[in-house]
């Protein structure tokens, strides 16, 4: 056998090997670009662990329905100062060890600038995670969830667009799941949020629809119901559904 065939067997092993070493690498690093990935550290972590998480896509990818200068300016302006601010609220407090969640759930023994900041950063992390460019539809287990508690897509629709329309000033709609495993529509006021204990109703939020006007003015000016309808174009009910069924698993 001449030294070059042996060295072109050599190169052929060493090729296949880097595949096998890269090929999970590469996936591993593109799921924890998303943020549900960055979310489970999120929620789980504490707060003065956290970082500023990544869009799981471009601020491009949302075109037409949301535009690029919208995402930019929401995500790395908006969130981000929330963000900063969330930990300049609880820095040197008892509250910096906790978990979002743990600080949320009696988030009203805590001054309004951990409420306003805190749900501020976290309510668009459930925010980003609730669209993407390519909108699917609800798995069958949450789809017969829908139609059982809600009779029909068309009436979630309608409940969710409600809910949104009509809160006055800024705020949110959302879709959550109560501690029966029931769905319920519920809105909220300014960066409050169905996790924080001075919700009038309680629950874990799956789709999150932010009201206020710096995500839609740009675009949509004071279209509301515009920006609402192109909202439900591109909701991420891969991630919907699989919080619904890891909620009521
Ligand atoms: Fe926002």
């Amino acid at each position: 056998m001449s030294v070059i065939s042996i060295n072109k067997r050599f190169m052929k092993n060493i090729i296949s090997l880097l595949i096998l070493i890269a090929v999970p690498l590469l996936a591993s690093a593109q799921n924890n670009n998303g943020l549900s990935n960055n979310k489970k550290c999120i929620s789980m972590k504490a707060i003065n662990t956290l970082e500023f998480p990544q869009l799981p896509y471009s601020t491009g990818a949302l075109e037409p329905f949301i535009d690029q200068q919208t995402v930019e300016i929401h995500y790395g302006k908006h969130q981000k100062a929330y963000f900063d601010n969330f930990l300049a609220a609880v820095k040197g407090t008892d509250a910096e060890k906790l978990t979002i969640l743990e600080v949320f759930k009696n988030i009203s023994k805590y001054p309004a600038a951990v409420k306003n900041n805190g749900g501020g950063f976290y309510n668009h992390v459930i925010y980003w995670e609730s669209i993407k460019p390519n909108s699917g539809k609800p798995s069958a287990k949450l789809a017969e969830a829908i139609n059982k508690k809600f009779g029909s897509m068309d009436e979630l629709k309608k409940q969710f667009t409600d809910a949104g329309k009509t809160r006055f000033g800024s705020g949110w709609a959302w879709l959550s799941v109560d501690d029966k495993g029931e769905l319920f529509v519920s809105s909220t006021a300014n960066q409050e949020s169905p996790l924080m204990d001075v919700a009038e109703k309680q629950g874990t939020p799956i789709l999150a629809m932010d009201v206020w006007e710096h995500a839609y003015y740009l675009k949509y000016q004071n279209r509301r119901p515009d920006y609402i309808e192109s909202f439900w174009q591109i909701i991420n009910w891969d991630v919907v559904s699989g919080k619904y069924e890891a909620i009521v698993k």
